[in-house]
């Protein structure tokens, strides 16, 4: 006979996506967790990379405390441009990602163009295991967010590819962002063996679930090191266009009210355009990581 003083069923529904990661959950405020109900949510991020919940409603405050229950948060990363307006400036735990300008200045990050494919922050030595993505205001249409499965994508390299990478460094460049904008302070890259960064094993191991996963950065002024360019852009274009088959990959269109979190040691990510003239705000929290091994 079971003891009916241990385990329950958590108080929520999880809803896989269907696709190679993500998971909705249902019947949760993310603002009003207890402990047991954390670890269980936990687990499923683990297991789903990313995980959906919609409708919520949350303050600056609500967005950091949910986000602090999965560690200690790092700053924001550089912005294109010190030009940004107050709003930014105010809480350097969040990042704010938006095309709006007030008094003439943008009032966030990465505007309207798309985002290529990248996993946060990897130009720094230890980049955030996790992002949590908070939507305020959203375009009528476009703007949707992929994530892309890194563990999915070496199971499925091809033996070549794999051989021409086991062992290897990348140089993760620091000086752009997403949408390809000079970080306020950076110097343009002329030649990727000189590109600023952070340097990592291209196969990573998660620290939690032990799977290996590619760890790329993004494919802008990438550099495997000691390897010859030409080399290098071959193999590296030939990587990314394997990332981006679409059976590894799941896109989110947005709702107000929308709570993302993923988690960048085994995902990658990117963002569609959007109308210049329609408004995106996103607030988003990054959560220290670990040095990538
Ligand atoms: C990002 O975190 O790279 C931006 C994602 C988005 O704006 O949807």
């Amino acid at each position: 006979m079971g003891d009916p003083a241990t385990k329950s069923d958590p108080p929520f529904e999880v809803v896989p996506t269907g696709a190679a990661v993500g998971a909705e959950i249902r019947g949760l405020d993310v603002r009003t967790l207890d402990d047991a109900t954390f670890l269980a949510l936990r687990q499923e991020w683990l297991t789903h990379k990313v995980l959906l919940f919609r409708g919520q409603s949350m303050s600056d405050d609500d967005l950091v405390a949910f986000s602090k229950r999965f560690g200690p948060l790092d700053l924001a990363p550089a912005s294109a441009t010190d030009n940004v307006g107050s709003q930014e400036k105010s809480r350097p735990d969040i990042w704010i990602i938006s095309n709006v300008v007030e008094d003439g200045k943008p009032i966030g990050a990465l505007g309207s163009d798309e985002a290529e494919w990248h996993t946060d922050m990897s130009y720094v030595d230890q980049p955030p295991m996790a992002s949590v993505l908070y939507s305020l205001e959203i375009p009528p249409s476009g703007g949707d967010t992929s994530f892309a499965n890194m563990v999915t994508a070496l199971d499925a390299l091809p033996d070549d590819l794999r051989a021409k990478i086991e062992g290897r460094i990348a140089n993760h460049d620091s000086s752009y962002t997403s949408v390809g904008e000079l970080r306020a302070g950076a110097e343009p890259v002329t030649d990727v063996t000189k590109a600023p960064g952070a340097r990592h094993p291209i196969i990573r191991t998660h620290p939690e679930s032990g799977e290996k996963a590619l760890y790329l950065g993004r494919r802008s002024n990438g550099w495997i090191v000691d390897m010859d360019r030409a080399e290098n852009e071959a193999l590296l274009d030939a990587l990314w266009a394997h990332c981006a088959d679409p059976r590894f990959s799941w896109t989110h269109q947005w709702r107000k009210g929308d709570l993302l979190i993923w988690d960048n040691r085994s995902l990658n990510h990117k963002r569609e355009a959007f109308d210049p003239k329609s408004r995106r705000v996103m607030h988003r929290c990054q959560i220290k990581g670990d040095t990538p091994a």
